[in-house]
């Protein structure tokens, strides 16, 4: 059985396809020596920006992941394709998706990418309802959560965030901060990760958090 990492959040826009491009490269580089074939990516949200970043990969001739698209209760769906790989990354639809709730039953660990502004923050009152709800199913669900686009520019906002953060007992609060560049638009626009592009500090920040996610005592 693979390991079967959610990205997720119920908005849209907090850099969940990021995430799952971006940890995919970082570990298809870093432990498979680049080997794209052991990495399933699930993306179940119908905007489908994975799914396409992945076909814009076969068309450049780039190695590619194997790459499905899913949708409604996907729980069962996901357990069965978790046989054949070794790794299976979920990038579910924002909103309060069916796909999301469904991943959660069967996932080994969920990421949480949230922004560090009030109104982002505002929004963890109601995942952290979801989450509670989702673990009466899965009560092994580990949510850890981590702060995406901090401006690399003052360490306010971040710093205040992680405070916020740390009152929900129901959610990890990853050390791995990912900040706003524009090595990460750019590098999406090219289909490529941050592992395969030129700007050391988003590769960096990618090989954190890939750490962190390996470091979990279930994965
Ligand atoms: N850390 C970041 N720095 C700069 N741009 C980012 C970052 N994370 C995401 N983005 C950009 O923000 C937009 C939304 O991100 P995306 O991953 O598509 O969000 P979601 O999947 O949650 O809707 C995209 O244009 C993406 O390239
Ligand atoms: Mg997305």
């Amino acid at each position: 059985m693979g390991k079967v990492i959610l990205i997720a959040h119920q908005k849209g826009g907090v850099g969940k396809s990021n995430t799952v491009v971006n940890l995919a490269v970082a570990l298809a580089t870093e432990k498979f020596n680049g080997d794209f074939n052991e990495i399933l990516l699930i993306d179940a949200d119908p905007q489908a920006t994975t799914y396409r970043w992945n076909q814009r990969r076969e068309e450049n001739g780039s190695p590619s992941f194997p790459c499905i698209r899913l949708e409604g209760n996907i729980s069962k769906q996901i357990k069965r394709e978790s046989e054949n790989y070794k790794w299976v990354i979920v990038d579910a639809a924002g909103r309060d998706s069916r796909e999301m709730r469904s991943a959660m039953l069967s996932c080994d660990l969920m990421l949480m990418p949230t922004k560090a502004s009030q109104a982002d923050l505002e929004l963890m009152e109601h995942m952290s309802e979801t989450v509670n709800h989702a673990r009466d199913y899965n009560e092994n669900l580990n949510v850890n959560v981590f702060i995406n686009m901090s401006p690399t520019n003052s360490q306010k906002e971040k710093l205040e965030a992680r405070q916020l953060l740390q009152e929900y007992p129901e959610f990890s609060l990853m050390n791995s901060v990912i900040h706003e560049r524009k090595a990460y638009r750019d590098s999406f626009a090219d289909a490529v990760g941050v592992h395969e592009w030129n700007n050391s500090k988003a590769k960096a920040e990618f090989s954190c958090l890939l750490k962190e996610v390996m470091n979990f005592e279930n994965v």
